[in-house]
């Protein structure tokens, strides 16, 4: 079932439970449908909790191949041109401050392009403001668990819209 609470950093605003691959792909285009320009959106979890595979769904929506989405091995940063422009970004090989400074992540916002960060607690204080937080679980082998912590205005309405999609129902 599909829970709502008020807005709180501690607090998920929804969750939504996923028990297949093909799940977190249809979740992940069910945010990439409600995704506008300047929308950052940071995700954490473990190694294999599955960031790439919602990023993945997210670009279905955007209209970008899946295999264009990759976890990257020595690229932090990737471009994509979707229905948005869309910067797909990799914070777990990041060494240094410096890294994302040369990024210009605010300015790249401001000009319209959307923004996914995995590993995103890694670089959190370097970052513009993060609209969306999404925890990933990983009880089980296949199951998932995602935590959405809106933490802006527009975030909210991005998690409310997401809820009322209805996900865990179908
Ligand atoms: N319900 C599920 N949702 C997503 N992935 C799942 C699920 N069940 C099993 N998996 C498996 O978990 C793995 C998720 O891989 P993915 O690359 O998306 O993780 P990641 O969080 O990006 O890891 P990394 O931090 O290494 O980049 C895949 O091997 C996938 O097959
Ligand atoms: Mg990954």
């Amino acid at each position: 079932m599909s829970t709502k609470k008020p807005m709180n950093p501690q607090t998920p605003s929804l969750i939504i439970h996923s028990e297949s691959e093909s799940k977190t792909v249809d979740i992940g285009r069910a945010i990439g449908e409600l995704i506008t320009s300047g929308t950052l959106i940071g995700l954490n979890g473990t190694l294999g909790a599955g960031k790439t595979r919602l990023t993945q769904g997210i670009g279905l929506s955007l209209g970008i191949e899946p295999g264009q989405i990759v976890s990257p091995t020595f690229t932090i940063c990737v471009p994509h041109e979707g229905r948005i422009p869309f910067l797909h970004l990799d914070a777990y090989r990041i060494q240094t401050p410096e890294e994302v400074d040369e990024l210009g992540l605010d300015e790249m916002l401001e000009n319209g392009v959307s923004l996914i960060v995995e590993w995103v607690d890694l670089i959190k204080t370097l970052l513009p403001e993060i609209d969306v937080e999404i925890q990933i679980d990983a009880p089980t082998h296949d199951s998932r668990i995602f935590s959405f912590f809106a933490k802006t205005e527009s975030g909210g309405r991005l998690v409310s819209a997401l809820d009322e999609k209805n996900l865990d129902r179908r």
